[in-house]
């Protein structure tokens, strides 16, 4: 385990390194503006703002909506605390330590990406236990919303499958792969449509098993090389869940397909029109090299 640290560790700074030479050069001068530290030499702390309300609270932490004192603006701020519960402290200290690598990563990645359909970073700051990432504030979660509207129809799961293969058209030219989407990941507001959560989204492709069961692509699973491709995979999942209200693949056909042989395929149910059975089963390929990317759906 602690070897699997030491890997996360050295993994971040070769994403650092890369990062650093992408990275757009004037991105902090108008960040700050907006967030209200202009006066502080660009300096966040959490004194800048005033604390509203939890918002949720999730793997990592929680994620608390602030409003910035100076400007008066709405922020959401994902606090990530090292403290954990656990018993062992030995435990304790290496949840910690993955922690903050994975927030980390999640600062250096969110550095870089700047699109329509990704949640928008302001900066991220840390004291000794917490690390302090500010984004945009977003109303709801894809989750949120397909619980109070039950199964979408082709037109408007089309509008949330556009929407995200745009976030994820923009990330995999940067080559970042998300690795976690679902419907938990992808926010809403103002009928804006937004991938978040960039946790665990990396720049390079590698085998580590991530992300979350029943969203995850089958190479991923079976910690096989993974890169972009395997977020077609989820953003195939999430679209026929919004269009069936369940998960395309069963606990028990993902242990015969899956687990014991490397034989799942995705049928799409009869009523589906054409145009969706070819996305569908494009996106849902076993294979990552057949799966159709952002630009192909596009
Ligand atoms: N920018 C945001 N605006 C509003 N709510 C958010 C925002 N980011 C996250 N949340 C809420 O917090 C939850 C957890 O945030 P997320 O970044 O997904 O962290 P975790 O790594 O814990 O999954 C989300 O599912 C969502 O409900
Ligand atoms: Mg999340």
């Amino acid at each position: 385990m602690a070897l699997r640290v030491e890997e996360r560790h050295e993994k971040l700074i070769e994403d650092v390194k890369y990062l650093k030479m992408n990275a757009p050069k004037t991105e902090g001068e108008t960040e700050s503006k907006e967030v209200g530290t202009e006066n502080t030499h660009g300096q966040l702390s959490l004194d800048l703002f005033k604390f509203k309300r939890t918002i949720a609270r999730g793997t990592f932490g929680e994620v608390k909506e602030y409003t910035s004192i100076r400007t008066g603006g709405s922020f959401a701020i994902k606090v990530s605390s090292a403290s954990l519960e656990s018993e062992n402290i030995e435990l304790r200290r290496l949840h910690a330590l993955n922690e903050m690598f994975i927030n980390d990563r999640e600062i250096q990645n969110r550095m870089l990406i700047k699109h329509k359909h990704t949640v928008r970073f302001f900066g991220a700051f840390k004291d000794e236990t917490t690390i302090f990432i500010v984004l945009e504030l977003m109303s709801q979660t894809l989750r949120q919303v397909m619980k109070v509207n039950g199964i979408m129809d082709e037109a408007s799961s089309g509008v949330v499958v556009k929407a995200v293969a745009k976030g994820l058209q923009h990330l995999h030219r940067l080559r970042v792969i998300h690795r976690d989407l679902k419907p938990e990941n992808i926010l809403l507001s103002h009928e804006r449509i937004k991938i978040g959560d960039l946790g665990l989204a990396t720049t390079e492709t590698g085998e580590t098993w991530c992300g979350t069961p029943g969203y995850q692509a089958p190479e991923l699973f079976r910690q096989e090389t993974h890169g972009t491709p395997a977020d077609m995979f989820s953003l195939g999942v999430m679209a026929h869940e919004m269009l069936e209200s369940s998960l395309p693949f069963s606990g028990e056909y993902w242990k015969k397909h899956v687990i014991r042989s490397n034989t799942l395929q995705y049928v799409s149910p009869a009523e589906f029109s054409r145009h969706l059975k070819t996305l569908m089963e494009g996106v849902l390929n076993k294979s990552p090299v057949k799966r159709m990317s952002a630009d192909d759906v596009l």
